[in-house]
């Protein structure tokens, strides 16, 4: 009946005029009862849109038409209902949260109470939106720019946006939001759903002749793919919910304060998460004990905590064409284990992280060899088109699921390892993405369990796993192999819509971007790293001292800030010029705040005002400063005099609502900023 801004307590009677005053008429040509949506709609409700669960038995489809069977509060805020259709032989069982800070959280779950076995095609959650959500913003993207945003105008039909890759992929529609016309960060009435969970999706926003409109979620399955004998369930991922009457924002101030309450148990608290340094892009698969040892002693003379060892550590894997599956040191490039360089990068004061890929196989490999009836095939039983030359484990398959536990076990014993860089680089397109998916959260609970001190990096070829389903187990995810700044201003833009940045990894890299080509400033790519759980993935063996130096005052600036960075709300502002954007972290109580003005390309103006520093108390006084990073800016021509004078004091209702001169920075530079309440 309602999904949007609090209705208030209402008595019961209350309650019943409300539901009769939204109780529409009943057209001409039409079902002879006014049309009511339910959260799994079928056909026999009177629903042509996208089923809410459909299925057969033998050859036959079935079509149930279910009556309330139970309603019950099992905790405060939230209710479970029980669904029944005897004689279709299913029970359907829906449960729903909401959270104090207003996320919906809802799961679904069939049950065969039948005879025989009833085959699943889709289970979901249909939530209904109003008239006036009149369009739809989604994200897509491909290696390595993920999450670039799509709109466009919801007419009658659906806008579905199905993935089949066995993982949530580049492309991922990890948010789907409507809204109404022009909806932005800061305006507009906002719906959004996102499907926690890392394998194959069908997110959709749908709106029909009948007057209804509605987003739904569900799991993407294959033909076949769960079947469910006489008393076996099936439980939908969870669909996870937010409304907001404030644009975008107030969806990302939802989602953040449920993940951070979620995770109070498992992450590491804000103001906690280690600044990494990451070796893909320092040395790829070139390893060699003594150049990764100054690496790492050059890490931790700027302030680096944790050191990733990346990919190429294996037996015999000089490229991606090998070893995959066999998760044994490399005796020629690292003749003496891993112990003396992770001996060394403690005894710097830095933790060790090590990456591997579990779910992956080579053919190159002795597990591979000895066992070929691991890898991963669909049916008929032919090898799916090879992928970076490599191959799913089918972890569905106990044998295989042991053999690669253990050996991370041992890994993770013998190095005392502190945080696993879990990667996946392919997509299945072969076997069941429903079962491989689940074997691989089973395998990571099981890591959990065995090591509650582990923390695991959710990385696949980049963003293609960063759901909140796989945060349940995972403590950071890798938005995309592109460490461009002005390629990451966009990836994290868009990824803390959902996930709370402190989460969200962000490397420093190379001055050129290895993945576009683009040279950028350092002075831009510390602000941008600065944002999220900042990290350096770059050669510093080569770096200059000058350069050095700036990213030790870097990492001090960040150790000094992180916590109102992983703590406080994200603010976005929308854009008047697109060429300037302006983001920041207000802290819970108002009292500090973080900003970028960030110029990505040459701005429309020479000159302009309205550079607001959101989310502040109106009615209290800030000092706004900039924030020393360790490298210059470059502006196009003399800074504002507020910026000459080195700051501003002024009220926070006339920064955040009118603002001031914008800085005239040149395209890719950010300005960093602090506000303190004064
Ligand atoms: C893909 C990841 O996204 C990279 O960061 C790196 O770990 C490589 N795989 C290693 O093969």
């Amino acid at each position: 009946m309602h999904w949007g801004g609090d209705l208030g307590t209402l008595s019961e009677s209350q309650l019943a005029r409300f539901v009769a005053a939204q109780t529409v008429a009943v057209p001409p040509s039409s079902i002879g009862d006014p049309a009511v949506l339910s959260l799994v709609p079928v056909a026999s409700e009177g629903w042509s849109g996208t089923p809410g669960l459909t299925g057969h038995r033998g050859n036959r489809t079935v079509e149930p038409s279910f009556s309330l069977a139970d309603l019950a509060f099992t905790e405060e805020n939230r209710i479970a209902v029980t669904l029944a259709d005897s004689a279709a032989g299913l029970e359907v069982r829906i449960e729903l949260s909401l959270s104090t800070e207003g996320l919906l959280e809802a799961r679904s779950s069939v049950t065969n109470t039948g005879v025989d076995r009833f085959i699943l095609g889709r289970l979901g959650i249909t939530l209904p939106i109003a008239p006036r959500a009149r369009e739809v913003l989604d994200v897509t993207g491909r290696w390595p720019f993920e999450r670039r945003p799509q709109r466009r105008e919801l007419a009658h039909g659906s806008w579905s946006r199905q993935t089949r890759h066995g993982r949530n992929g580049h492309d991922s529609p990890e948010l789907l939001a409507a809204g109404t016309l022009g909806f932005g960060f800061r305006a507009g009435e906002v719906w959004a759903v996102h499907l926690a969970y890392s394998g194959d999706h069908d997110v959709y926003a749908e709106s029909h002749p009948t007057g209804h409109a509605v987003l739904g979620a569900a799991e993407l399955l294959a033909p076949g793919e769960v079947q469910l004998d006489p008393g076996e369930s099936y439980s939908s991922p969870q669909v996870l919910a937010a409304w907001s009457a404030g644009g975008l924002d107030g969806v990302s101030e939802r989602f953040h304060a449920w993940t951070r309450q979620r995770s109070r148990t498992r992450h590491r608290g804000a103001g906690d998460r280690p600044v990494i340094l990451n070796t893909w892009e320092a040395v790829y698969f070139d390893h060699d004990e003594e150049q990764l040892s100054q690496l790492a002693s050059i890490a931790a003379s700027v302030g680096v905590e944790r050191f990733v060892l990346d990919d190429g550590w294996m037996i015999g894997r000089t490229d991606d064409s090998r070893a995959l599956g066999d998760w044994i040191v490399d005796p020629v490039r690292w003749p003496n284990g891993l112990a003396p360089l992770v001996d060394h990068v403690r005894a710097l004061g830095m933790d060790f992280g090590l990456w591997v890929e579990p779910e992956m196989v080579s053919l190159d490999s002795d597990v591979a060899r000895a066992h070929p009836e691991w890898v991963l095939t669909g049916w008929p039983e032919r090898l799916p088109l090879a992928w970076r030359n490599q191959f799913a484990l089918d972890l569905d398959n106990p044998a295989a699921f042991d053999a690669v536990l253990a050996q991370l076990c041992v890994l993770v014993d013998e190095y005392e390892i502190a945080y696993l860089k879990w990667d996946q680089n392919r997509d299945l397109l072969g076997g069941s993405a429903h079962r491989q998916t689940l074997a691989t959260w089973r395998l990571m609970a099981e890591l959990n369990a065995r090591y509650p001190a582990l923390e695991i990096e959710s990385c696949s070829s980049g963003g293609g796993r960063t759901d909140l389903g796989v945060l349940q187990f995972t403590d950071r995810v890798w938005p995309s192999d592109s460490n461009d700044p002005l390629e990451r201003q966009r990836i994290q833009r868009y990824s803390s819509i959902v996930l709370p940045p402190e989460v969200i990894g962000s490397h420093l890299g190379a001055a050129g971007a290895h993945t576009t080509g683009r040279e950028t400033d350092l002075g831009f790519r510390l602000a941008t790293a600065f944002f999220c759980s900042a990290g350096v993935e770059w050669d510093l063996t080569k770096a200059s001292d000058e350069e050095l130096a700036s990213v030790r005052t870097w990492i001090a600036a960040y150790k000094e800030h992180r916590f109102l960075l992983h703590s406080g709300v994200t603010v976005r502002a929308d854009p008047v010029d697109p060429a300037l954007e302006l983001h920041g972290v207000v802290a819970a109580d108002r009292s500090e705040a973080i900003f970028a003005a960030v110029c990505l390309e040459a701005p429309r103006d020479a000159v302009t005002t309205g550079l607001v520093f959101l989310g502040l108390d109106p009615g209290m006084e800030y000092r706004v400063e900039p924030i020393d990073l360790g490298a210059p800016v470059r502006y196009f021509h003399a800074k504002p005099q507020w910026l000459l004078d080195g700051g501003v004091t002024l009220p926070g209702r006339i920064l955040s609502e009118i603002g001031i001169a914008w800085p005239p920075l040149q395209p890719q530079q950010a300005l960093v900023l602090r506000a303190v309440r004064v």
